[in-house]
């Protein structure tokens, strides 16, 4: 494994292991074995491919580097990313979530684990009290997402660990808006570090994966248990376009990030907008305890236009966005949350959370930002 020591930009690139030490090449093969010789019927490193696969295990070191865990686990989606860490919960547990948070997550969370005998209560997570209040003697977790999707409100994180430490409680944290180079989740106290991979950290638009993290051996031992007996596995070849996303993660984010902000500070001056939600901002509530447990605003950015009827032009005359339910990519995604990231949460819900449907959210890929300007301008009218 690389020096834990090595400065994140550094780790992103040599990742845990930066060539492939049976022939030296530049870049770790994409094994597609499904299994492997046991010579003299005794296992060596790898046995199976759903147990271990080289190719795997460079992403899986990369995210424990990334984050400071003991072990990395990579699944074949966020969302795989998300159940895999919620099988360290039993049956009978109770678990705390926010009450605004990604649609595939809010459908997760009310379709499957209540059949698994998991109770869930949605709550204002960003309020400390609320979640005070929704603690029950069966309660093992809390889930968290800040910046929340879409609407960015913040979570205290370090308010949230302590809090559950005096309860022994696990905490999760679903950190792919910001990745581990913005917000270090293990540091801040997190137990769990989720992310969608497929966003981010592999950066193209091109996978779907999912990573999980922990500082605590046992969790590991719990998780890799699990991981192996659910299979959910990351693909060889899946593994391969992440690791070679994450070498480039900080040049992307930054490059995103720093459209994003020009955006949404143009938007907001925009006649046609009545409300810009992103931490970067000014004037943005929540943006001083957001720039307490993390380094940058990131690169995505929710916009609420004045008009419903704004919408349709809109997604009709931009040119340049992919009008998509995704994010993280170099390309600039344009997403109508209400249709599409939060399609799953029903609509008397997300009118109670203020997901409506005059909200946009962007994506800042690394265009020339007076490209996207021009055709953001063009699409509002
Ligand atoms: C914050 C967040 N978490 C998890 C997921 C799920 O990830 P995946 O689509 O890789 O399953 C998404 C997908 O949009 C997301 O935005």
């Amino acid at each position: 494994m690389a020096n834990k020591n090595l400065r994140p930009a550094t780790l992103l690139v040599h990742q845990g292991k930066d060539r492939d030490p049976f022939t030296g090449a530049s870049a770790i093969p994409i094994y597609t074995a499904s299994t492997y010789h046991h010579p003299e019927g005794k296992p060596g490193e790898y046995d199976y491919a759903r147990s271990g696969n080289p190719s795997r295990a460079q992403v899986e070191e990369a995210i424990a580097l990334l984050e400071g865990g003991v072990q990395g686990f990579a699944y074949a989606s966020g969302m795989a990313a998300i159940a895999g860490a919620l099988t360290l919960l039993r049956s009978g547990d109770h678990l705390i979530a926010p009450d605004d948070l990604y649609g595939g997550t809010y459908r997760y969370l009310n379709l499957v684990l209540p059949q698994q005998g998991i109770e869930v209560s949605q709550v204002d997570v960003s309020e400390p009290a609320a979640i005070e209040a929704a603690i029950r003697p069966n309660t093992r977790g809390i889930f968290l997402e800040t910046p929340s999707n879409p609407l960015f409100k913040i979570t205290d994180i370090r308010a949230v660990v302590h809090l559950a430490r005096e309860r022994n409680l696990l905490t999760f944290l679903d950190n792919t808006f910001m990745t581990p180079l913005l917000q270090r989740a293990l540091d801040l106290g997190v137990d769990v570090a989720i992310h969608s991979a497929t966003k981010f950290l592999g950066g193209h638009s091109d996978l779907l994966a999912g990573l999980v993290t922990v500082a605590d051996e046992n969790l590991a031992k719990r998780l890799k248990r699990f991981q192996n007996a659910t299979g959910g596995v990351l693909g060889p070849f899946d593994s391969f376009l992440l690791a070679r996303g994450i070498k480039t993660l900080k040049l992307r984010l930054e490059a995103g990030q720093a459209n994003a902000r020009q955006l949404a500070e143009r938007l907001k001056t925009h006649p046609a907008i009545s409300r810009v939600y992103y931490p970067g901002l000014a004037d943005f509530p929540g943006r001083e305890l957001h720039l307490s447990q993390a380094t940058g605003a990131g690169a995505v950015l929710s916009f609420e236009l004045q008009e419903k009827q704004a919408i349709a032009p809109l997604l009709e005359r931009v040119r340049l966005p992919i009008i998509a339910p995704s994010l993280g990519g170099v390309e600039t995604i344009l997403t109508h949350c209400w249709s599409m990231s939060h399609a799953a949460i029903p609509a008397e819900v997300k009118v109670r959370l203020g997901i409506r449907e005059t909200l946009v959210r962007i994506s800042a890929g690394i265009e020339d930002v007076e490209d996207l300007w021009e055709d953001l301008e063009r699409g509002l009218g």
